[in-house]
C-alpha cells in the first residue's frame, strides 16, 4: 500500500512538473481546454458557423460520452457490441478569448480521442476530419483566430453502429489542450528516447529531436537529464544535423537506476530549442532506462526473466463508460497492481495518453495495440471502412506518441484479422519498425504471419496442445498469450458443477446444440464438479459461477500451470480483467463477464485466485460467502487460495483441519453449512504472522455501510470519489444476496457521475441517483464540482436505515 502512495505522489509530481515547467518558461504553453463545452446531441446544419446560437444547449466539460447517458434498449443499432446503448450525431461547440500573449505565437488544439469521425471548425473554418476514434490528433488554428471570441465547433459522427465489436462511447471522451508555442518549435511527437547500452556503470541514452518551422544554422538544442529524485545529471549542447530540421544526440548516465515493474524508476529529458541566444522552445519526456530482451527462452527485463502476468482491458470502465476520470483509472490499475499483475494488453486500441504515464510510474509492462482488424470490417462499421486511407498516418500516430514509454515493452498490428494477408502485415511491420525499431512486433492471433517477431496465440492457444504443436513446428518463434485465459465469473454466485461454454452456454457465435462441446472434448483442460448434486440451484443461467469452473476451454488454475510449464513461453494477457460493456451474452446482458473484476470495479474470487498464483503478499481468500438460509447441513464446498503453503479452516471456532497446498492451486473443505463463522487462518511465512478471512452468516437487512476510497478531494471539477455502499444486518454483517434500492442525495460541491452494481442483467440508467444493490453491495462515483466544503452523502432505503458520509474539498 504504501509503496502505491509514493507511485500515485510520483504520478501527480509528473503530470505537474511538465505543466508547471512550460508555463513558466513561456515558450510552449498547455492551456487545458476541457472545461465550459456547450453540447447537443443530433445533428444541426450550420452549427459550425461563430453565430450559430447554442443557448439553449447543454454545458459540460469533457471528457465526455453520450452514450453512457442513454437507456439500455434492445433498438439501439450499436446492439448487442455497444451494450444496447444509443450512438448517433453530437455537436460540441466552446467559445474563448483571443490572448494578447498569443501574438506572434503558434495556436494548435490536440484533442486525445474523439469517438468518432469528429470534423472541427474554428470560427466557421473547417480545419479537418479525423475517423479514428482512439488516436489524439491536432489541427492549426493561428491562421484563423481573430482578436476577440472565437469558436471551436466539433461534429461528432457516430451515426453508423456498431463501429466496432465492443462498447465504443461517443463524443469528445478524452482531453483537450491548446498548445502554444513560437512558430519554431519541436514538433509533435518529434522527441525519441531510448537507451541502446545498458550496464552497472553507465547507460547510454539516444535522443532523436526534431524541430519544425524556420531552422537556421544558429539554432542549438540544450539537452539536460534528470534522475528520478530530480538531480540533473547530464548535459549537453547540440546543433542540428547539417541542413536537416533533426539531431541525434547520446548521452551517458553513470550508475543508472533501471526501470522495472517492481522499481519504476523514471527519469527524465528536457530539451531547449536555443535560437540567438533565446530559449524559443522547451519539452520534457519522461522515459526510462531498461533493457528488454525476447528469446525463445523467454522475456527478459533488464536481464531478469520476466512471465508475463498480463490481462487485457477494454477502455471503458462501467457507469463513466469511455470517459474516464484520472482517479478511476488510477484506482483500477491500482487494484491490478495489489492482485500481483505485471502486464495491460491495450485490446484493441490506443488508450487515452494518461494511461501510459500511470503504468510507466506504477510499473506495468504494456503491449499496445494499434487495431483490431485491418481492410476487412469485423464489425459492420468499424475501422475497416478507413483503414485504406488512413492506418498509415494512425500508425504514425500511434507510434510516435507512445514510443518514449518504458512500460510499452511491444506494439501489436492488429487482433483476429478478418482477411488476413502477408502483404498488409509486412506493411504494418515495416512502417513500425521505420518509426521505432526498439521493440518487437506481435499480434493478437497472429502466430500465423512470418513478418512479425512474436506469435500471438488466443483462444486456441488454451487448447491442451495449442501452443506445443506451434512450438515443435517453429522452434525459433518467441511464443505469446495473447489471450489467455478465457473464464466467467459472477460476483456473489456460485455454482457447484462445471460449466463449460460450448457445452452449457454458448456464446452468440457459437451454434446451439452443435456438438461443438463433444467434438473438443479431448482439446480443453476437463474440470471435476465439486459436488455431484449441483447444491446452488435456481439461479438465472445468465450468472456464472465464482468457483474455478466456469470456463470456455481452460480454467484459471490450468492456465497457471501450463503457463509454468512451458519455460519456452513470455506468459499471458488474460481475457479480461475487468468486465466491459458490449460483447455480451445477447438481450438483456449488457457485458459476458469475463473481468475479474467486474463493472463497478468489485472484485470476484477469481482476483484472489490470480493474486495467490501471481502476487508475492501473503494472502488468503476464502469462498464462498456464509449465508445460505435453508442450507442447513447441506455439503458445501469451501475453497481457499493462498500463496502462504497451507491454511486451516474453522467453523464457529472448530478446526475443520489443516491442508496443504498441492499442484491444484486450491484447498477444498466440504462442509456442512450451519450458521455462524466461517474462518481461514494461515502464517505468513516470513513473519510468522497469522493472516486470516472470516464470514458470518448475516441476518435481515438493516442498514448500510459506506466505504469510501479517499475521504479528500481536490476542487479542482475533477477529482472523483468511488463511495461503495453494502447492505448490512444490524450487526453490521453485510447482507451477501440483498437487492434493496438505493437513494443517494448529494449536497456540497459535489456531483453524481455514474451508479452501478456489476450486475450484467441490470438495465437501469448510469447516470442516476438511484441504484439497486446487486449481491450486497452498488457504488456511487462522486466528482468535485470545482469549489471547497464539504460534500455531503446519503444513502437511503426503504426499511433500512439511512447513513451519511462527508467528503472534504480542499485546494
Ligand atoms: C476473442 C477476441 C476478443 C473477444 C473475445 C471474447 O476472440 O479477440 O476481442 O471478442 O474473443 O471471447
Amino acid at each position: 500500500m504504501r509503496f502505491l502512495g509514493i507511485v500515485f505522489t510520483l504520478i501527480i509530481l509528473l503530470f505537474f512538473t511538465s505543466c508547471d515547467h512550460s508555463k513558466n518558461v513561456k515558450t510552449r504553453e498547455i492551456v487545458p481546454f476541457d472545461f465550459n463545452w456547450k453540447f447537443s446531441l443530433g445533428d444541426f446544419a450550420d452549427a459550425q458557423q461563430p453565430d450559430y446560437s447554442d443557448d439553449e444547449w447543454r454545458n459540460l466539460h469533457v471528457p465526455h460520452d453520450w452514450s453512457i447517458e442513454g437507456d439500455y434498449d434492445s433498438l439501439n443499432p450499436a446492439g448487442i457490441a455497444g451494450a444496447f446503448l444509443p450512438a448517433g450525431v453530437g455537436w460540441y461547440r466552446k467559445s474563448f478569448d483571443y490572448l494578447p500573449e498569443w501574438e506572434g505565437k503558434k495556436v494548435r488544439i490536440a484533442f486525445d480521442g474523439v469517438y468518432l469521425n469528429s470534423t472541427v471548425w474554428i470560427n466557421g473554418q473547417e480545419l479537418g476530419t479525423r475517423p479514428n476514434g482512439y488516436i489524439g490528433f491536432e489541427y492549426d488554428l493561428t491562421n484563423y483566430l481573430t482578436k476577440a471570441k472565437n469558436i471551436i465547433a466539433v461534429k461528432v459522427d457516430h451515426s453508423q453502429a456498431p463501429s466496432g465489436r465492443w462498447y465504443t462511447g461517443s463524443g469528445i471522451y478524452r482531453h483537450v489542450n491548446l498548445i502554444v508555442t513560437n512558430h519554431t518549435h519541436i514538433a509533435p511527437g518529434g522527441v525519441f528516447v531510448n537507451t541502446p547500452n545498458i550496464n552497472e556503470d553507465q547507460a547510454n541514452v539516444s535522443i532523436v529531436i526534431e524541430v519544425v518551422g524556420r531552422i537556421d544554422a544558429d539554432i542549438q538544442i540544450l539537452g539536460k537529464i534528470f534522475s528520478p529524485d530530480g538531480k540533473m545529471v547530464v548535459e549537453k549542447n547540440f546543433g542540428l544535423d547539417m541542413g536537416q530540421s533533426i539531431a541525434n544526440v547520446e548521452f551517458t548516465v553513470p550508475s543508472p537506476l533501471l526501470w522495472s515493474p517492481n522499481h519504476p524508476a523514471l527519469y527524465s529529458s528536457e530539451l531547449q530549442v536555443i535560437s540567438e541566444g533565446n530559449v524559443i522552445d522547451e519539452v520534457s519526456t519522461p522515459f526510462g532506462i531498461r533493457s528488454i530482451d525476447i528469446s525463445t527462452d523467454g522475456l527478459f527485463v533488464n536481464g531478469d526473466k520476466t512471465i508475463l502476468k498480463g490481462i487485457c482491458m477494454h477502455h471503458d470502465a462501467g457507469a463513466v463508460g469511455s470517459a474516464v476520470p484520472e482517479d478511476i483509472l488510477y484506482d483500477r490499475l491500482k487494484m491490478l497492481k495489489e492482485m500481483g499483475c505485471n502486464a495491460i494488453r491495450t485490446t484493441h486500441n490506443p488508450f487515452a495518453p494518461e494511461f501510459y504515464a500511470m503504468t510507466d510510474s506504477m510499473g506495468f509492462l504494456v503491449m499496445d495495440e494499434a487495431f483490431d482488424g485491418w481492410e476487412k470490417e469485423k464489425a459492420e462499421f468499424d475501422y475497416g471502412l478507413y483503414f485504406e486511407d488512413w492506418w498509415e498516418q494512425d500508425l504514425t500516430s500511434f507510434i510516435k506518441r507512445d514510443r518514449n514509454h518504458p512500460s510499452v515493452i511491444l506494439w501489436s498490428i492488429g487482433n483476429e484479422v478478418r482477411g488476413y494477408t502477408d502483404e498488409t502485415q509486412k506493411m504494418l511491420v515495416e512502417h513500425v519498425k521505420s518509426l521505432d525499431s526498439t521493440r518487437a512486433i506481435t499480434q493478437g492471433r497472429g502466430y500465423y504471419g512470418k513478418w512479425i517477431d512474436i506469435a500471438g496465440f488466443n483462444g486456441h492457444g488454451e487448447f491442451k496442445k495449442g501452443l506445443n504443436d506451434f512450438r515443435e513446428d517453429h522452434p525459433v518463434k518467441p511464443i505469446i498469450g495473447t489471450e489467455i485465459t478465457h473464464s466467467y465469473q459472477t460476483r456473489g454466485i456460485y455454482r457447484t458443477k462445471t460449466w463449460y461454454r460450448a457445452r452449457d452456454f454458448p456464446a452468440p457465435w457459437e451454434i446451439p446444440n452443435s456438438g461443438k462441446f463433444e467434438r473438443i472434448r479431448d482439446k480443453i483442460f476437463l474440470v471435476d464438479d465439486l459436488t455431484e448434486e449441483e447444491v446452488f440451484t435456481g439461479i438465472d443461467p445468465t450468472y456464472q459461477s465464482s468457483y474455478d469452473n466456469s470456463l470456455v476451454r481452460m480454467n484459471v488454475r490450468d492456465y497457471w500451470k501450463s503457463t509454468k510449464d512451458k519455460p519456452w513461453f513470455l506468459g499471458a494477457f488474460r481475457w479480461t480483467g475487468f468486465d466491459y460493456l458490449g460483447e455480451s451474452f445477447g438481450w438483456p446482458a449488457r457485458t459476458m463477464s469475463f473481468g475479474v473484476i467486474d463493472l463497478a470495479g468489485f472484485e470476484t474470487d477469481i482476483y484472489y485466485l490470480y493474486q495467490s498464483i501471481w502476487s508475492d503478499e501473503p494472502m488468503v481468500h476464502l469462498l464462498p460467502h456464509w449465508t445460505h438460509p435453508g442450507k442447513e447441513g447441506v455439503q458445501i464446498p469451501v475453497v481457499v487460495y493462498t500463496n502462504c503453503g497451507e491454511a486451516e479452516l474453522f467453523l464457529n471456532g472448530k478446526s475443520l483441519g489443516k491442508k496443504e497446498m498441492t499442484d491444484d492451486l486450491q484447498l477444498v473443505w466440504k462442509v456442512p453449512y450451519q450458521n455462524g463463522e466461517l474462518k481461514v487462518e494461515t502464517k505468513n511465512p516470513q513473519t510468522g504472522e497469522t493472516i486470516s478471512k472470516a464470514y458470518q452468516t448475516a441476518g435481515y437487512a438493516a442498514g448500510l455501510h459506506f466505504n469510501l476510497n479517499k475521504e479528500t478531494i481536490q476542487a479542482n471539477g475533477k477529482d472523483v470519489v468511488i463511495a461503495e455502499i453494502s447492505v448490512v444486518d444490524d450487526s453490521g454483517v453485510e447482507v451477501p444476496n440483498a437487492d434493496n434500492l438505493i437513494h443517494f442525495n448529494v449536497s456540497g460541491p459535489g456531483k453524481i457521475i455514474g451508479v452501478e452494481n456489476g450486475d450484467l442483467l441490470d438495465l437501469s440508467p448510469n447516470k442516476s441517483s438511484k441504484r439497486k444493490a446487486f449481491n450486497g453491495k452498488c457504488h456511487v462515483l462522486i466528482q468535485s464540482s470545482g469549489d471547497t466544503g464539504v460534500i455531503k452523502i446519503e444513502a437511503s432505503s426503504e426499511d433500512l436505515s439511512a447513513k451519511t458520509i462527508k467528503i472534504e474539498v480542499v485546494l
